[in-house]
């Protein structure tokens, strides 16, 4: 397969059904979902919560979707974002597609002043992003080594990390 037309860009609102079904796809099998990633991302939507949302395109076709959204830091600290969820259509998987769109949010992120970006998630995959695990911030229940953080000024401060009511189902 070949991915070299391959184009990440901001997520349309007529996006929203095909973004879903990607997502339902992609956790369909994940060990660690509960499969309701769909509905994180519904909920953030409606609440007007997605950050930088992107989407990879092939040959017109969406096959991949990334998203951010703001958390909160306690002690406060301003322009903390959270990376997630991020999913591959299963059969374009394993192509660089997720690396290219989690790139791309990133240098939107960057570009639009944050401070820096947490997520959680596979340390092996998100180090080769600009991730490193161990560096202050925490997610209450999260193992250390799979909540990853990168400052894009500063550094990455000691703090305790909250993600939005929508991750949880409760708005
Ligand atoms: C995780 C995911 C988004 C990665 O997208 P992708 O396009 O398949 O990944 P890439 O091709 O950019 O991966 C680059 C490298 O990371 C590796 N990698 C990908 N996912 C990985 C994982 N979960 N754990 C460890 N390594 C992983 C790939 O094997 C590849 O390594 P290689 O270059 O040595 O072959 C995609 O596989 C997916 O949708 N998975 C199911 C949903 C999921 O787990 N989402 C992330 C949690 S929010």
């Amino acid at each position: 397969m070949t991915v070299d037309s391959l184009v990440i860009r901001d997520e349309w609102p007529a996006d929203a059904d095909d973004v879903e079904n990607i997502l339902q796809a992609a956790f369909a099998d994940h060990p660690h979902s509960q499969q309701t990633e769909h509905l994180i991302v519904r909920r953030l939507r409606e609440a007007g919560e997605l950050v930088l949302p992107q989407v990879a395109v092939l040959d017109g076709t969406i096959v991949g979707h990334a998203t951010f959204s703001a958390v909160q830091l306690s002690p406060q600290h301003e322009g903390w974002y959270g990376l997630g969820p991020v999913a591959v259509a299963p059969a374009f998987q394993g192509h660089r597609i997720g690396s290219a769109l989690i790139d791309g949010g990133l240098r939107a992120l960057k570009a639009m002043g944050a401070a820096g970006c947490v997520v959680l998630g596979e340390p092996q995959f998100y180090r080769r992003l600009g991730f490193e695990r161990g560096l202050g911030v925490t997610f209450d229940g999260a193992p250390p080594e799979y909540f990853l953080a990168q400052a894009f000024r500063g550094t990455v401060p000691s703090a305790a990390v909250s993600y939005h009511p929508a991750f949880f189902g409760a708005d």
